[in-house]
């Protein structure tokens, strides 16, 4: 679903945000990108959905090449951005119309998703509602109600539990699940590590813009032959490499 070969990025003259990565992301799989804040993740995830373009490698999204068929890349996923911030005058359901045009939503079949998404995430009674009212965690899940209004087999989403309150975090990792028991995909960010080890069939841990380990939860305990949290697991992993670092 997700194919990334030797994909780096570098800001001005010294930072490599991210570092020749290779990634891939199966279908019907829910798949953790774990990493400390500044690693690399939104940058990746821009180049995935084509905000930004890679410097050097090859993206390919649902079989489509980011660079030669972006549109039919982005008309395929479904993605939901780390900052919720956009059209403040908007009405929720105005902004929801917009989605929906966007990724031509048949009219029918968007009343019916917006009335569904709406309900699960208790949106329903704010929907009329202009969107500079909205708490940070409204927007969120306006967001994630946008971005799967047209029901995408891809959801990619950036740190998408940072400020929901657990009964909304709950519901979308439930959302998440029932998506990927459906044969769908979910791809999603996070520095939250009890996040991942709790709903990720595989992960990815980045740190300084590089892959350090990519497999399921049971091979990453069982590489690091360590008991206890992937806490633990996580830190052991990002000092390992820093120590190896200072050999060079
Ligand atoms: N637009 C930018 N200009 C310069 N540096 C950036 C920019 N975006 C990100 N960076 C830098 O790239 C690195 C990776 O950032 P980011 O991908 O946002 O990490 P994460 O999402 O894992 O927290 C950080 O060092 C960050 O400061
Ligand atoms: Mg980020």
């Amino acid at each position: 679903m997700i194919q990334l070969r030797k994909v780096s990025k570098q800001f001005g003259a010294r930072v490599k945000a991210v570092d020749a990565i290779d990634l891939s992301v199966r279908r019907g799989e829910i798949f953790g990108f774990l990493g400390p804040n500044g690693a690399g993740k939104t940058t990746t995830i821009k180049m995935i959905t084509g905000i930004l373009s890679p410097d050097e490698g090859d993206i390919a999204v649902n079989g489509y090449d980011m660079r030669a068929e972006p549109l039919q890349a982005k008309r395929s996923f479904g993605f939901v951005p780390d900052d919720p911030n956009v059209f403040p005058r908007l009405k929720a359901i105005e902004y929801l119309r917009f989605m929906g045009d966007i990724y031509a939503v048949p009219a029918n079949e968007r009343k019916e998703r917006i009335a569904q998404l709406a309900g699960r995430l208790g949106l329903d009674e704010a929907l009329t509602e202009r969107i500079q009212s909205y708490s940070h965690g409204m927007r969120q899940k306006l967001m994630i109600m946008g971005a799967l209004l047209h029901d995408p087999d891809l959801w990619i989403l950036d740190e998408p539990m940072t400020g929901l309150d657990p009964r909304s975090s709950f519901v979308l990792k439930e959302m998440m699940r029932q998506q990927a028991d459906r044969g769908k995909t979910v791809f999603f960010s996070t520095h939250v590590l009890d996040v991942a080890e709790k709903i990720c069939d595989r992960v990815a841990v980045i740190d300084r813009g590089r892959i350090l380990f990519c497999g399921s939860i049971t091979e990453m305990k069982h590489q690091f032959r360590k008991e206890g949290s992937l806490e633990s697991m996580f830190l052991d992993l990002v000092e390992q490499v820093e120590t190896a670092g200072e050999h060079v």
